[in-house]
Order: structure tokens, then sequence, then C-alpha cells
């Protein structure tokens, strides 16, 4: 099946869609997993899900379950969800807080650092310092809780060179999280950030996003040599204040940070484009149009983050044509709900825009089923950056298929 991969991957017509198998095909899915999100960083959610020593969260993506857990000593680390003795699941629930994570099958004993500290009868060869829970990569970038499965993981420093000077005016480490939803979306995980990265569908979809979210497709993308003046402008505007807004783009094209305008007028998104917030807000942006930093990085999440609260957003594939995206929308820790915002004003634009997102990526889905697909070419103005999505996909699964296809031949 890695060969036909490579042979989709070598007849992909530049410009245009993938070919149907890409969004259907179950091997394709199971590489997808196997030589991306298997081998890349990933988000998984932001740390002040974690608030207090012992608080963890599991994530189960593919066919791997883990825990995140913040340690006696406050460092998050990741373990495989799995018990050192005969496997059971450790932690059932999806959150909570424990002061040691204890096997429910045979109640083995593991300290928040994943030492096993106690197991019973196990006889006087046994050595509890073998049998700690398996580790899995994580950092805490900014605030945001990322994990990597591979054995070894790739270079994270030049993102977290790139992206802490962005991100530490939003100060996530003292931020909350007011709302979490939780969307499945019967469509493939290529198809979620496909539209995901273009605005071209936003007139006709979003009632409500465009009411702050400029159209122009420029805010969606711009060629590293092509900033537009009003765009130049408002980087300069905002740097001029100490926030870091230039429109950059790295890692062939994996990850993309940029601080651009919304609507004029606007301040957040919101149905009238007033402040979410409007007592304590989240971070030192005291610039009220600064508008929104874009943030994504391939393949797990994008982000935005505004003067006065940020949402963060995660996308874990589930089936060919199955995918969950999970958004937060925090704020600062002391903000109080009914007193410095109002869930429903906080909540309703990026609410209303998944649910519409949900709904176009499964249309696209139903029509990329049909065997008549032919994929089409796309809008050189509103598509580029789906183009870098899907350059990036290919050329990160294409070199990771060659060795599978030398050992299948
Ligand atoms: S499987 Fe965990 S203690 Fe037996
Ligand atoms: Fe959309």
């Amino acid at each position: 099946m890695s060969r036909l991969t490579t042979e989709l991957l070598s007849r992909r017509q530049p410009g245009h869609a993938l070919e149907r198998a890409f969004y259907t095909d179950l091997e394709i899915f199971r590489q997808d997993l196997e030589q991306v999100h298997y081998k890349e960083w990933l988000f998984v959610a932001p740390a002040c899900e974690l608030p207090g020593r012992g608080s963890y969260l599991t994530y189960r993506i593919g066919e791997y379950h883990i825990v995140v857990i913040r340690g006696d000593d406050d460092e998050i680390r990741a373990f495989h969800n799995t018990c050192r003795h005969r496997g059971s699941v450790l932690c059932k629930t999806d959150k909570g807080k424990t002061p040691k994570l204890v096997c429910p099958y045979h109640q083995w004993t593991y300290d928040l650092d994943g030492t096993l500290q106690w197991a019973r009868d196990m006889g006087p060869d046994f050595a509890l310092e073998d049998h700690g829970l398996i580790a899995v990569h994580c950092r805490t970038i900014s605030g945001l809780i990322h994990v990597c499965l591979a054995d070894e993981a790739p270079d994270i420093a030049s993102y977290i060179e790139v992206a802490t000077p962005y991100l530490a005016a939003h100060d996530l480490d003292n931020a909350k999280v007011a709302f979490e939803s939780r969307v499945i979306e019967n469509g493939n995980w290529k198809l979620v950030w496909e539209n995901n990265r273009e605005c071209y569908h936003c007139c006709a979809n979003h009632p409500s996003l465009i009411r702050t979210f400029p159209e122009d497709p420029r805010i969606s993308f711009i060629g590293e040599h092509e900033v537009p003046d009003f765009i130049a402008d408002h980087f300069a505007a905002c740097e001029a204040e100490g926030l870091a807004s230039r429109y950059v783009v790295a890692q062939n094209g994996q990850f993309r940070l940029s601080r651009m305008p919304l609507v004029e007028g606007a301040k957040s998104f919101t149905l009238d484009g007033s402040s979410g917030v409007h007592g304590k807000r989240l971070g030192q942006v005291h610039k009220e149009d600064a508008g929104v930093l874009n943030q994504f990085h391939y393949p797990s999440t994008w982000a935005y983050f505004l003067p006065d609260h940020c949402m963060t957003f995660r996308v874990t594939p589930i089936s060919p044509t199955e995918t969950e995206l999970v958004t937060c929308w925090l704020v600062h820790k002391d903000a109080v709900e009914g007193v410095d915002y109002d869930l429903e004003h906080l909540t309703r634009v990026w609410l209303n825009t998944n649910s519409e997102d949900r709904r176009v990526v499964e249309d696209n889905q139903q029509g990329v089923n049909s065997r008549g697909y032919v994929p089409g070419p796309y809008s050189p103005v509103h598509e580029a950056s789906v183009q870098g999505f899907v350059d990036w996909y290919c050329e990160t699964l294409g070199p990771r298929l060659i060795p599978l296809r030398a050992v299948a031949s």
C-alpha cells in the first residue's frame, strides 16, 4: 500500500486537491498516523488544564493512550497510560487529580514522576526500579503542552525559539479554561486542516465570524516578500508596543505565526466586535486593536491569541472519515464568569464557526467519497495556504514511505 501511496504522491498535480484515496482509504489513514502523527510533536492541551500537583488528563490518538500529569515538583510529564504489570489502563477518566497513580487492577502504585513505588508480592528478584512508567516526550511551550510519541523526537527547539516571543504577551501561565468544546467532524483530518487554511468559504458560511475576521485572503496567507502596506503598518504598530507580530513561517511550512488586524473597529472574536472579557483580561496586550495572533503547527493545532482571551484548537484523527476537534477558550485565571466575562458573548462566534466548519467539512467529505470526485484546482488568490498545508503533508509523508517500500519489495 505504501507503494500505491508513493505513486499517488508522485503523480500529484501541483496546485490541486489530493486524490480521493488520501481522504478515504484506511491504509493511507494508518500511514498518516504512523508517519506523521506518531513522529511529529503534537499539541495536547493548555497547561492550565493541570492546575495542581497530581492533576492529569488523558489523550488518545490512534493506537496510543497517554496520561499527562503534573508532578510534585510541578513538572508536567507524559506517560503511556498502561501499567507495567499486565498492562491495564491506569487513568480511566479524561481528567482528574490523584496523589499517586494506582493501577485499578492489582494496585501497583506509581509516583507522579512515573517511578513504581509499590507492588505486592512480586517475589525477591523483582526490582521496582525496572518497572517505572514509560515516558513520552513532553514539552510545555509558553503554557501549551506538547508531546511526541516517536522514540527520537524531532527538533522542537527552533519552534520554541521562534514562538516564545510571540506567545509571551499572552501569559498562558496565568490562564484558565472558561469553556471547552469537543466536536467530531465526519471528515478526514486533512479536510479539517484544508478548510481551516482558507477563508474562501467564509462569506457564504460564517456570518458570525466575518463580522470581525477580515475576508481579505492576505489575512490568511501572505508570501514572505509580499506584505501589503496595511498589514506591514499593523505589524509595525504592534511591534512598537512590544508585541512580536511579523509573519513568520518555518520548518518547510510546518508552523506559522503572525498578528493580523481584525475588521476595522473590532477588538475580539465576538458578535459585536467588542472585547470578550471586560474586566480581568488574559495577557499584557494593552493595544485594543492588536488584532489576532494566528498560529498553527502541523499536524495537531491552530490557535488564536487576542488582547483579552485566547483559543486553542486540537485536531485528532479518529478514522479516515472522522476527526475530533477540541477547542478551549482561555481567560485569566482570576476572571470571574458573569463579572469579567459573559460565556455566551465570549464563545458564540467560534461555537457557530466550528459548527459551520463541521458542516462544510462533512459536505466536502461526502463529495470526495464519490468515485466521481476529481481533484480540482486551488484558487491562487484564496487557497495558497491550503496548498502550503498539502505540500507540507506530501513532503513530510513521501520521504518516510520510501524505506517501507524498500522493505516490501
Ligand atoms: S495490571 Fe496493573 S497492577 Fe496488574
Ligand atoms: Fe471556516
